[in-house]
């Protein structure tokens, strides 16, 4: 069966860690080897950016510098990370992935889609994951809970309707989507991991039915006429 790529989106204090633990047992116990990994970041250089990206500067960040760092840092993930990882048969969870961009930067900084979409385009090709679960959280929750950890970076201090548009562009893609689901992350630790597991479980059916060699020579022979 071919591996995976399953990314975990949602704003700050959404609980994006503890449901990729989940997803992670869940996945080994089908016997599946797992990479977990986070954007920005996953390998040094992309990690590196990461701090540039979240420290506070005495210059304006502009929104164009944000957006590319962002892209040069995936670039990097996807090129040393996540695509060898695949090769060599590994499920990878990632910790957010382009879904982030454009709700960040194009439903929070308000930057034109065209853009995000060249970008896209030019790093990542046709590269995209087989399944997000984004986890919904009302922005003052979820920032509250970002409190709670510890002082909030520079973009975690872009100021609520920011978060409120990132939001709005996260449940406007993921309805688009047919590889996205909402799950509702304002309920209690237990009823959201009650809610991821039953997502994954209907997921990877589903998945099982059509990526297994049988099912993939199925495919073949309905395709070509061949009964
Ligand atoms: P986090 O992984 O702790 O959530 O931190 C990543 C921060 O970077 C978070 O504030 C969301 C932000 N971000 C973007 O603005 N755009 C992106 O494309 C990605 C991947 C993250």
């Amino acid at each position: 069966m071919n591996p995976s790529f399953i990314v975990v989106e949602g704003l700050e204090g959404a609980g994006k860690s503890s449901v990729i633990e989940l997803i992670r047992g869940f996945l080994v116990s089908k016997g599946h080897e797992v990479e977990c990994t986070r954007e920005p970041g996953g390998t040094p250089m992309a990690e590196a950016i990461r701090e540039c990206v979240k420290q506070t500067w005495d210059e304006v960040v502009t929104q164009e510098t944000e957006l590319l760092l962002m892209y040069a840092a995936r670039s990097q993930l996807v090129e040393n990370k996540i695509k060898p990882a695949m090769a060599a048969n590994k499920w990878v969870i990632g910790d957010r992935h382009d879904m982030s961009s454009v709700a960040y930067q194009g439903g929070g900084r308000g930057i034109d889609l065209s853009v995000l979409s060249a970008l896209r385009t030019m790093t990542l090709g046709s590269f995209e994951p087989d399944l997000v679960l984004y986890l919904d959280v009302e922005p003052s929750v979820g920032l509250a809970r970002a409190k709670g950890r510890g002082e909030l970076d520079r973009i975690e201090l872009s100021g609520l309707t920011f978060f409120e548009n990132a939001r709005k562009t996260y449940k406007k893609l993921v309805s688009a989507s047919d590889k996205a689901m909402e799950i509702n992350a304002m309920q209690t630790m237990d009823a959201v991991h009650c809610d991821v597991t039953i997502a994954l479980q209907k997921w990877y059916a589903t998945y099982l039915q059509t990526h297994t060699p049988d099912a993939a020579e199925r495919n073949v022979t309905k395709a070509s006429g061949v009964r």
